[in-house]
């Protein structure tokens, strides 16, 4: 049935002919090689440190390929795929990955090298002593994001994905595409500390 009076889409929408859209498009574009098909990162790019997108926030998708196209974000395989989107593209990209079943851990993470405790710690506390806001304010209780949160998902994301993009904006190779959240977060935690945050939202659902 049609409805005539029915509102226009919102021009940044995540509709379900967008989400489709989308998905023909991560087809034809390779997204699936690296990134698998239902954004829960893939088995044969193991040697490269992919991120999984499934489920993760619409707004964040698209800012974060918006970033690799401007060269604000750099990768050596990002920049390159980015260059060849343009807006419409990225939106329904982003849609088509937003709308799957949420990134969920292997279950078979390593052992922290530092005490899963402190980590917990650190993300439903912070570390007052050193000016560390709790990862959970921004990402959510259990880094589930984005349900009014401005952070993206970090549950069930990719362990080897998290530690590297901690230390990237501990050493400054990647910057908030918005508002300067992260870097001041991520410049106080240890080497250790990023392990342990890293296996913790790893294996989190
Ligand atoms: C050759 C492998 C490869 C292909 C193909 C690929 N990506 Fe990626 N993608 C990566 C890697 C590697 C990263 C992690 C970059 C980093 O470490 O900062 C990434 C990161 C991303 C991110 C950031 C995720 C986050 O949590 O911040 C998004 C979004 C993304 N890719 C979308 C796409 C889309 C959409 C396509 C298809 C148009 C695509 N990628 C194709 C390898 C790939
Ligand atoms: C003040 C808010 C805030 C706090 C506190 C915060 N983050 Fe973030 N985080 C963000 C935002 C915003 C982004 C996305 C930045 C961008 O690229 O625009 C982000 C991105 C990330 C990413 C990248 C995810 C991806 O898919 O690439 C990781 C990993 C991360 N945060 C981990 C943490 C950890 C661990 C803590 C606690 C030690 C923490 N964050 C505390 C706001 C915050």
């Amino acid at each position: 049935m049609s409805l005539p009076h029915a509102a226009a889409p919102q021009p940044g929408a995540a509709t379900a002919q967008r989400i489709e859209q989308g998905r023909i498009k991560a087809e034809n574009q390779g997204c699936f090689e690296c990134h698998g098909p239902q954004g829960q990162g893939s088995l044969q790019a193991s040697e490269v440190i992919v991120a999984k997108l499934a489920g993760q926030s619409f707004d964040y998708l698209q800012a974060q390929v918006r970033s690799f196209r401007s060269g604000l974000r750099r990768n050596d395989y990002m920049t390159v795929i980015a260059n060849t989107l343009d807006d419409a593209d990225i939106r329904d990209l982003a849609a088509y990955f937003a709308s799957q079943a949420p990134m969920h851990g292997d279950g078979n993470a390593p052992a922290p090298s530092a005490s899963l405790a402190a980590a917990k710690q650190l993300a439903w506390q912070g570390d007052p002593a050193r000016g560390l806001p709790a990862c959970a304010s921004c990402h959510g209780e259990q880094g589930a994001g984005p349900a009014g949160k401005p952070a993206p998902r970090l549950a069930g994301q990719d362990l080897r994905y998290l530690q590297k993009q901690l230390l990237d904006w501990r050493s400054g190779q990647r910057q908030d595409t918005g508002p300067v959240l992260m870097a001041p977060v991520a410049r106080f935690l240890s080497d250790a500390e990023i392990d342990a945050l890293a296996v913790l939202y790893a294996q989190s659902h």
